[in-house]
């Protein structure tokens, strides 16, 4: 059972604000087809989070075809766009797991993802909301253990406030992760990724770049 502090509980919205009505039922029968149970040691893995419409882990899927992609996100309705666009293109690497990031690693027990990315969190800017911010140094650290050697975390924001925050938890964690992509910046996610997430083109569209942070395993 987890123990829910602080940072392990979930907050934001698990359904969008149009009143659409969604079969839950059907909903749940498909998830159970592309459940996330937990890691199978014969396995290699990418650890999806925060996936939103899903176009991260569609994109992962797509470009690491020997390795499984684990799609976590509590957005329900994101899931189901998820959902439908791995049965129309009939990807088989894509597991899901509704809910909340802590529950899988705290299921796991042992060294099993290949790369973790983490596109746009939840950048909640108000002081007073820093603490429900993912991206901590405790957070990391909790993902170092989960990962294989020499693998890696990416992590995209394009809020100035996040920035700082995770330069900070980057500062904090140093014994643990090499910041690989310290001195480049200045490059776009696109020099890296040819993918637009619904938050990186809700960030070019305002005119705001996004940041993309390399982190390896120590
Ligand atoms: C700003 S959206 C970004 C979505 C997508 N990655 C993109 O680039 O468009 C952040 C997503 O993270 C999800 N999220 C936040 N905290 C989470 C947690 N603890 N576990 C799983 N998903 C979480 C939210 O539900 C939301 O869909």
């Amino acid at each position: 059972m987890l123990n829910k502090n602080y940072s392990n509980r979930l907050f934001g919205r698990t359904r969008g604000r149009s009143k659409k009505k969604i079969d839950l039922k059907k909903y749940h029968q498909t998830l159970s087809e592309y459940q996330f149970q937990n890691c199978d040691e014969k396995i290699n893995y990418i650890l999806d989070i925060g996936t939103g419409y899903g176009e991260t882990s569609i994109f992962l899927a797509n470009k690491f075809i020997d390795k499984v992609v684990i799609s976590c996100e509590k957005y329900i309705d994101g899931n189901i766009a998820l959902l439908k666009n791995i049965e129309k293109n009939k990807i088989k690497n894509i597991r899901l797991y509704n809910g909340n990031v802590y529950d899988v690693l705290q299921g796991t027990d042992r060294e099993c993802f290949d790369l973790v990315w983490i596109f746009f969190p939840d950048p909640w800017p108000k002081n007073r909301h820093a603490k429900r911010r993912l991206v901590t140094s405790n957070f990391l650290i909790k993902l170092y253990k989960n990962l294989k050697e020499n693998s890696e975390i990416h992590i995209a924001t394009d809020s100035v406030i996040y920035v700082r925050f995770i330069l900070d938890s980057i500062y904090k964690s140093k014994d643990y992760f090499l910041w690989v992509n310290q001195s480049e910046m200045n490059l776009l996610i696109k020099d890296y990724f040819d993918i637009e997430t619904k938050y990186y083109k809700k960030a070019i569209n305002s005119q705001r770049k996004p940041s993309l942070f390399i982190l390896r395993k120590l």
